[in-house]
């Protein structure tokens, strides 16, 4: 085993086995690009103090470019031996340019450096997701706009409720959507601080520059205390956090997508390309992608246990715990950009089938509420006409028909007060018309709020 970077002052090289265990090269390679970023800032800035000569800096800079080159071609030397991304790329560095490499980790520790490519890293992240978010959204009020009047009933335990619009059922999720997408920037605000400079754990007695090094990595602000910046990970756990919440709501929609592509209901069919078939029943289309989202957000929660329980009474500062926060967060970050791009596609598919959705609202006598609120605008105290209604929707599923289909005379039955003008409400455009309010279902209420959502996506 060749000597390791650190390994002056042990007597024995590790075993095959604990340099396996304690490698984080196989994984954390990901993040070369941002610690090459992090290592050029970091040496800008000690070359300005005087720590570093002129040439030394233009040696590393040159060195750097190399490795990025060969990163990319795909023929830089990972090696086990040298453990983790900071010391793969450090060596090599050293070997392209000599002394100038050795002098790099002046005033720098593994613990500020890592910390500070995982932020730099997230940070991206995060820009790409919150982007993915918005073409979801867009996707979303497209078919939000086409079916801005189309009738379908609004459930509440599973049940037929009122009856809603298509358009406003989606543009709850253009909403909930919404929200994570200020959670992620919100997030943002806080990973983007910068720890170098924390060294190990204690700061560094040389004449560091922090905030150059801050704008020059494009961070906010700086970490304020050294121990914090090496130690805490919760910009990850908010970001899973947030990341958990997007993958909630993909769920929930991935659930009503599955049931309305049940023949039972009909609602929708998915493309074909987002659904595969059975190997022993020909007759099947199952909603692959919607199930395997609902199953990958379980995956995504775990993660965002995996860093809480990871975290939890770690003493300060850094310890050799925090190299587990890596293939967690790059997991979730990989499942969540390619769910919200995979569904913005898959959106953009979805056949409506209105008439299967006005029969379902025929069968669960939706307009009854708006039955209710007739008799109460004529003078009748809510709780009877709730119970009037009630008999009336018994009187029509006994004739096996909607509450609309009830003759004049035998609506009178159960009040004195029901007019002719009552099957205005009965009716499901007439009941979806009246809600007009902000927030409320009537198409036209929904054309507004597409339009506002737009308004809002075009400012991001
Ligand atoms: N590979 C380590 C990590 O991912 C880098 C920091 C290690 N520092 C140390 N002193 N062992 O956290």
């Amino acid at each position: 085993t060749p000597a390791k970077t650190w390994s002056g002052r042990f007597a024995e090289p590790v075993s095959e086995r604990v340099k396996r265990y304690t490698a984080s090269i196989p994984f954390d390679r990901r993040l070369a690009e941002h610690d090459i970023r992090g290592s050029l800032a970091h040496a800008k800035m000690l070359a300005r103090q005087g720590i570093l000569s002129a040439q030394d800096l233009a040696d590393i800079e040159r060195g750097m470019a190399q490795i990025r080159e060969e990163i990319a071609r795909g023929d830089f030397p990972w090696s086990l031996d040298d453990e983790d991304v900071h010391l793969n790329i450090e060596k090599r560095l050293t070997a392209l340019v000599g002394d100038a490499g050795k002098r790099l980790h002046t005033g720098r520790s593994r613990n500020d450096q890592v910390a500070t490519d995982l932020r730099l890293w997230l940070r991206d992240q995060i820009d790409a997701i919150v982007e993915a978010i918005e073409s979801l959204q867009g996707a979303l009020l497209d078919l939000a706009e086409t079916h801005a009047a189309t009738p379908m009933p609004g459930f509440t335990h599973l049940q037929v409720a009122q009856p809603v619009t298509f358009g406003h059922h989606l543009m709850a999720y253009v909403e909930m959507l919404e929200r994570d997408r200020e959670r992620l920037r919100d997030a943002r605000r806080r990973v983007n601080r910068l720890p170098l400079g924390a060294a190990a754990l204690a700061g560094t007695t040389f004449p560091i520059d922090r905030e150059f090094v801050a704008r020059e990595l494009g961070f906010e602000d700086v970490c304020r205390n050294s121990l914090d910046a090496v130690s805490d990970r919760d910009f990850a756990i908010e970001f899973l956090s947030a990341a958990s919440l997007v993958m909630m709501h993909l769920s929930r929609f991935s659930e009503e997508l599955i049931l309305w592509m049940t023949p039972r209901f009909g609602f929708i069919t998915l493309a074909d390309r987002f659904c595969t078939g059975s190997s022993i029943m020909p007759q099947k289309k199952n909603p692959d992608v919607p199930e395997l989202v609902r199953g990958k957000t379980g995956r995504v929660y775990g993660h965002l246990m995996g860093l809480l329980t990871l975290m939890k009474a770690q003493p300060l500062a850094y310890n050799k715990d925090n190299q587990e926060d890596k293939e967690p967060l790059f997991d979730a970050v990989d499942t969540v950009l390619d769910t919200l791009i995979i569904y913005a596609e898959m959106v953009g598919g979805i056949r409506v089938h209105p008439e299967a959705m006005r029969e379902a609202l025929r069968q669960g006598f939706a307009t009854a509420t708006d039955l209710a609120d007739y008799l109460v605008k004529k003078g009748v105290p809510f709780r009877d006409a709730h119970e009037a209604v009630a008999r009336a929707v018994r009187e029509a599923e006994a004739r096996g028909v909607d509450l609309a289909e009830l003759p004049l005379e035998v609506l009178r039955g159960f009040s004195p007060l029901i007019e002719e003008d009552v099957y205005q409400v009965l009716t499901i455009e007439g009941s979806l018309a009246q809600r007009r309010h902000i927030g409320g279902t009537a198409p036209e209420a929904v054309r507004e709020a597409i339009a506002q959502a737009r308004a809002r996506l075009k400012r991001a």
